[in-house]
């Protein structure tokens, strides 16, 4: 869990250059919550059925700074400047999965994303997913 952790930091930082400027700026702004969702990528890589306790307790999802960060980390999760493999479904399902809930409905909203975009789409996907009427 700490190598997730350094190496994430590692990406994080040692990144430069030739992404959007967008991403360097939310980057910047998520150096902290991106540093720990790094403890996730076990489960949100689909490596592990469940998230660890160290991720989840790193896991904030109260404040809107954290909430953001959360749905950017979705967002880029494509950008090879992050360099990590997410998958989308696994990662909005963390939340539920830690116990804390969070409408990631809300995140295009958050992000300012055209809400017919395909980037919107992802979010969408992922509240029909957790729905309960899910088995
Ligand atoms: C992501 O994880 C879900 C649930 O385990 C799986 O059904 C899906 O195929 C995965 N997607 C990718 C792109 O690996
Ligand atoms: C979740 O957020 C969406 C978009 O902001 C909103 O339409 C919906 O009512 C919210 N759902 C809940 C359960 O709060």
């Amino acid at each position: 869990m700490a190598t997730s952790l350094l190496l994430l930091s590692m990406l994080v930082m040692t990144m430069d250059g030739h992404g959007t400027s967008d991403f360097f700026k939310d980057k910047d702004k998520c150096a902290t919550e991106w540093s720990d969702l790094g403890l996730c990528l076990p489960f949100v890589g689909g490596d592990t059925k469940s998230p660890t306790v160290d991720c989840c307790s790193r896991l904030k999802l109260d404040v809107e700074k954290a909430k953001k960060c959360f749905c950017a980390f979705v967002e880029y999760r494509e950008n090879p400047n992050l360099g990590l493999t997410i998958n989308a479904t696994l990662a909005l399902s963390l939340p539920d999965a830690c116990h804390r809930p969070m409408n990631v409905s809300e995140c295009p909203d958050l992000l300012y994303l055209d809400p017919y975009s395909e980037d919107a789409k992802v979010f969408e996907d992922a509240t029909a997913l957790a729905s309960p009427t899910t088995p």
